[in-house]
């Protein structure tokens, strides 16, 4: 896989080219929309105008889990890059790295941020971001993949020491069984020495939770509703997202937030790409995402589960999100 230059010290990866993303979304459409429960995993949800809606959902009231995040990274980085003294940042879906910076800052006062690698499946959000990055950092290197976790971990770019970050939450976006294979992919790539900065919303009451993914100018609504236009456009379909109603619930059982789009009416619909005829009943659910929310417990179990030694677990002062620092032994 060749790295091509777009800006003097920025590189780019993409093991996700425009066939491959339509190859797999062509296969997760079929696979999803044909099944009794209909489903499509969150990862499409990401086109340009779904990571800039996914932006303005950090800054709604009512989702907590970026400031929170933000509050701890504030009081803790130069504590992380101290404890770590990582020489390469790596950051799974990275989107903007926005919060990123406070870790970046840190490392590079405490001298030894040499490589950033952003590892993202938009490439648009990487291709703005990594020159971004490389002007702020000038004494480091960025060398941006744009990957799918479920793909592409394996083939991680690791050199010297390094710290990868899991930010945002966005390991609750896989289900117990997806976490446990990422954790594990992902530990068996680091070096031991190595770092993983996990963050993850923790459990709390439900009217908050619902609250953050159901907020009241419909941001998250036109969020969820994006999958349809990604539909439209890449497989030349005829949904109309105005017809679908967005839902978000807490499953106490699971833990876990869940998002659907409700089929307001029965109707029909084609995608023209996979010479695939649909039919929603009315009420009928398609689901888009879990959320998945965690305990201490919970987290150090599946770090350990992965090989990983849980170091410390940082918590915003309401207790409301952890970051998690743990060791590849
Ligand atoms: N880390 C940022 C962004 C979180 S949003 C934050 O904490 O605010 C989730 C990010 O993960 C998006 O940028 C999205 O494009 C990326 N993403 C989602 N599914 C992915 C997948 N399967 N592989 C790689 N990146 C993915
Ligand atoms: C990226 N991920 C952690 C977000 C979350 O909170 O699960 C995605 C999101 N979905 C709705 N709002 C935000």
């Amino acid at each position: 896989m060749t790295r091509t230059p777009i800006h003097s010290r920025c590189t780019i990866e993409v093991h996700l080219d425009a066939d491959d993303l339509a190859r797999a979304l062509r296969q997760d459409a079929l696979d999803g929309l044909t099944a009794a429960a209909k489903h499509l995993p969150p990862k499409w949800f990401y086109d340009e105008r779904g990571s800039e809606l996914f932006d303005q959902i950090t800054r709604l009231e009512e989702y907590y889990p970026t400031r929170c995040e933000t509050e701890i990274l504030r009081r803790e980085a130069e504590a992380i890059a101290e404890r770590t003294r990582a020489t390469t940042l790596l950051e799974l879906g990275s989107g903007t790295s926005t919060k990123t910076k406070l870790l970046l800052d840190a490392l590079a006062v405490a001298g030894t941020l040499q490589r950033i690698v952003p590892f993202d499946v938009c490439e648009p959000v990487l291709r703005a971001a990594g020159p971004e990055l490389a002007k702020r950092y000038p004494r480091a290197r960025v060398d941006a993949v744009v990957g799918d976790f479920d793909r592409h971990l394996g083939r991680l770019p690791m050199e010297g020491t390094t710290l990868v970050a899991f930010l945002g939450g966005t390991i609750g976006n896989f289900g117990p069984a997806g976490r446990v294979k990422l954790l594990g992919e992902l530990a068996d790539q680091l070096a031991p020495g190595d770092w993983l900065l996990l963050g993850t919303d923790l459990v709390k009451a439900p009217e908050r939770l619902v609250r953050a993914y159901d907020d009241a100018a419909g941001v998250t609504a036109e969020f969820n509703r994006n999958v349809l236009h990604v539909l439209n456009r890449e497989l030349d379909g005829n949904l109309i997202p105005e017809r679908f109603a967005h839902v978000a619930r807490w499953d106490a059982d699971e833990q876990w937030i869940e998002m659907h789009l409700r089929s307001e009416e029965r109707q029909t619909a084609r995608l023209e790409a996979l010479d695939l005829d649909l039919t929603f009943g009315e009420g009928e659910l398609l689901h888009t995402e879990i959320s998945a929310k965690f305990t201490r417990h919970r987290i150090e179990g599946e770090l350990a589960a992965a090989g990983l030694e849980l170091d410390r677990l940082l918590t915003d002062a309401a207790g409301d999100f952890a970051l998690s620092l743990a060791r590849k032994p």
